[in-house]
């Protein structure tokens, strides 16, 4: 059904690093001369609306023609594997979005993780910036550009890829009702607090809710975001180019295209940071599983042991222009706060969250996305739920001395949203 328009390739790739190779003085002191980007721009195409329920990596129900075309333009967009010459690197983690976001169809989450460092000292976290962090970039357009961890880092994290499911409809959901959901009297220790974050794209003070730290609040910022540190594609968001472990003159040496690389279509202004936010927006919910009796047993026990009180299960989006996000349900168990997870929390201090507090991730589409929890390490729902602690430690607990059928309901349950 989907037909691709780009050709880029690994060969063309090659040529380009060839090239960019035979630019750098052999010290690689001297910069290169930069040359704009050559990125193939994704171009409004006609998308079937589905018929029936829509599955994985379908767009969302009612979609106006227009919309579904911004859908099939940004699923190019988040499918284009980047070139040198478009931009990618001088360090990157991988080529395209796909690459990463890929489980159950183009957008779910993926296995594949990235890496965080930094330095913690006397109760105090140093993301040391300067060397390249927090996070690494572990792939490099040139050998003599790849980054390690420093070895200052005494604090390393791994972070799984997330699903994207739905993600329109969470980032439609207003702050005051993601603000909500702190308990004014703790339950169980539970309470919870909103990621208060600078939304890069407007300025404003807005509620974070994307990534495991809640670290964004729009799909923009995040795009932007990703295509920086996770590709090395520069934007109007951010146009700074990481240098490789913080080295001025490697990225003086390997970075050969003016920035940013993501340039807006003077028609349009909009860049291809736009046409991935589009397609992630438009992208439907994980479709539900019709309740077994077992299910439905297991649905009344997630509430009875509290799993609820984090993983809050529907929210409703607030009024939107655009109709398939207007008051819609969001049946996607999670407050979108940031808890104290005690020895569960990775480390890091990014943004507002610190090294104990993860955001609740949303538990819809469960079924589709192992291994579970932040790094991976849980490869059932059970062992997820298990290595709960901090503020979810009274809940696990229960949880622990549920009986084996009702553990079974639960999980039949989780399998089921
Ligand atoms: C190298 C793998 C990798 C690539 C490439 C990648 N991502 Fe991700 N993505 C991740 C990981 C890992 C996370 C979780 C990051 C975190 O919270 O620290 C994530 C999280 C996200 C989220 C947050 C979703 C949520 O659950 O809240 C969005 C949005 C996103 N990515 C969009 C993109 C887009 C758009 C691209 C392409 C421009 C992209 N990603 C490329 C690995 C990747
Ligand atoms: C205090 C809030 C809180 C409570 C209570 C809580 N959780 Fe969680 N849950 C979280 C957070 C935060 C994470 C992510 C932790 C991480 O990966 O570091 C999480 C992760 C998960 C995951 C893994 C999700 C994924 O995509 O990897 C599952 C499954 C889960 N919880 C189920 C449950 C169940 C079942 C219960 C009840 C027994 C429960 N949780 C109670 C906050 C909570």
């Amino acid at each position: 059904m989907k037909t691709k328009t780009f050709t880029s390739t690994a060969a063309a790739a090659f040529c380009v690093l060839a090239f960019a190779a035979g630019n750098a003085d052999a010290q690689g002191t001297v910069g290169v001369t930069k040359v704009h980007s050559s990125r193939p721009r994704a171009s409004l195409r006609t998308v079937t609306p589905q018929s029936g329920a829509p599955q994985f990596g379908d767009a969302l129900p009612g979609l106006t023609s227009e919309q579904l075309a911004y859908f099939g333009a940004g699923m190019d967009e988040f499918e284009n594997v980047e070139t040198v010459a478009g931009g990618l690197g001088p360090v990157f983690n991988n080529v395209s979005c796909v690459a990463c976001h890929n489980a159950g169809g183009t957008g779910g989450g993926s296995a594949i993780l990235v890496t965080r460092f930094g330095q913690a000292a006397n109760g105090v976290f140093d993301p040391l910036t300067a060397l390249g962090g927090s996070l690494l970039q572990d792939n490099a357009i040139n050998a003599a550009a790849l980054e390690t961890v420093p070895a200052q880092a005494n604090v390393i994290a791994h972070r799984q890829s997330t699903p994207l499911f739905g993600a329109g409809l969470i980032e439609a959901i207003a702050d005051a009702d993601i603000q909500r959901n702190v308990l004014k009297v703790p339950l169980d220790g539970i309470k919870g607090r909103a990621a208060m974050v600078t939304d890069v794209a407007t300025g404003q003070q807005r509620v974070g809710r994307f990534g495991w730290k809640a670290q964004q609040a729009t799909l923009l910022s995040f795009a932007g975001d990703a295509y920086l540190n996770e590709m090395g594609i520069t934007s109007r968001l951010f146009p700074l180019e990481n240098a490789p472990n913080g080295d001025a003159a490697k990225l003086a040496a390997w970075d050969t295209v003016l920035d940013p690389e993501d340039e807006v279509d003077p028609a349009t202004g909009r860049g291809d940071i736009d046409a991935a936010a589009d397609f992630m927006r438009f992208l439907a919910p994980p479709p539900p599983l019709p309740l077994t009796a077992s299910a439905s047993a297991g649905k009344t026990i997630f509430q009875q042991i509290n799993c609820a009180a984090c993983h809050t299960p529907m929210m409703t989006t607030a009024p939107n222009s655009i109709s398939a996000l207007n008051r819609k349900p969001v049946a996607l168990y999670s407050d979108l706060l940031l808890h104290d997870m005690g020895a569960l929390g990775d480390g890091i201090t990014q943004g507002p969250a610190g090294p104990t507090e993860m955001r609740t991730p949303p538990l819809w589409g469960l079924r589709a996305s192992a291994p579970y929890l932040h790094d991976g390490r849980a490869p059932t729902i059970e062992a997820a739920i298990m290595a709960h602690d901090g503020e979810a430690k009274t809940s696990r607990d229960r949880y622990s001395r549920l009986s084996k059928t009702q553990r079974q309901q639960l999980l039949d349950f989780l399998k089921s949203i």
